[in-house]
């Protein structure tokens, strides 16, 4: 499983690039919005930092809407993928942007059904979103199962973004139910990374070392 960043800020962008791991990015438009930036500008800046995929999202409601806004920001990089939101109109413009070679990230994926259309109209990702169907009583990993097992048997090759993650533990278990990528907010990194014994470990190390020299 690859590891993505879901933010819109160039400064966490930039630090989770610098761990060496970061395979893209995902945005959107709340995220966008608690930048107080241009949108466009903030995307160049992400591509210019990241050679991954970068998702941007079209905030338009029909399909013509979709593939004007999805056509101008994939004119910003090459590496923009454009985020589509998983409605009719959704799929009709998924459908335009692959066949022109653009890759599309249809998101707010809630079962696998939308997944297995999304995927037919040609999608390159599909974003279950785990944290809001946790919120609501529903098991979001079983659907990152489910949707895996779908797409192995009939040998579609869309990959799966859990998306929505909110802890460490979804992270373990996206990578352990076939998600081929985890979109994660810039805290769960840190999270990701800390576990008490190896600050003890480090701590005894180091002590150990002073009184020998
Ligand atoms: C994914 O692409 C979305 O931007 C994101 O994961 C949504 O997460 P949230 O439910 O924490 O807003």
């Amino acid at each position: 499983m690859k590891f993505f960043v879901d933010t819109a800020s160039i400064e966490e962008v930039r630090s989770a690039n610098e761990l060496g791991v970061l395979a893209g990015v995902t945005t959107n438009p709340s995220l966008v919005s608690k930048e107080g930036v241009s949108f466009h500008e903030r995307l160049k800046e992400i591509t210019d930092e990241v050679s991954g995929s970068v998702s941007a999202e079209v905030i338009s409601e029909d399909a013509p809407g979709m593939i004007q806004e999805g056509e101008e920001l994939a004119a910003i990089a090459p590496n923009i993928t454009v985020k589509v939101p998983m409605t009719l109109e959704g799929l009709k413009a998924v459908k335009a942007f692959s066949d022109k070679n653009i890759k599309t990230n249809v998101t707010l994926i809630f079962n696998a059904n939308q997944a297995l259309l999304a995927a037919r109209a040609g999608a390159s990702y599909v974003s279950p979103f785990l944290g809001r169907l946790d919120d609501i009583g529903h098991d979001g990993m079983e659907l990152i199962a489910s949707i895996r097992e779908m797409f192995e048997l009939h040998e579609i090759d869309t990959e799966i973004i859990a998306a929505s993650i909110r802890h460490p533990l979804h992270v373990m278990d996206a990578a352990k139910n076939g998600a081929h990528i985890a979109t994660i907010p810039y805290k769960v990194f840190g999270q990701l990374v800390k576990h008490p014994l190896t600050d003890q470990g480090i701590e005894k190390f180091l002590a150990d070392w002073n009184k020998s020299i």
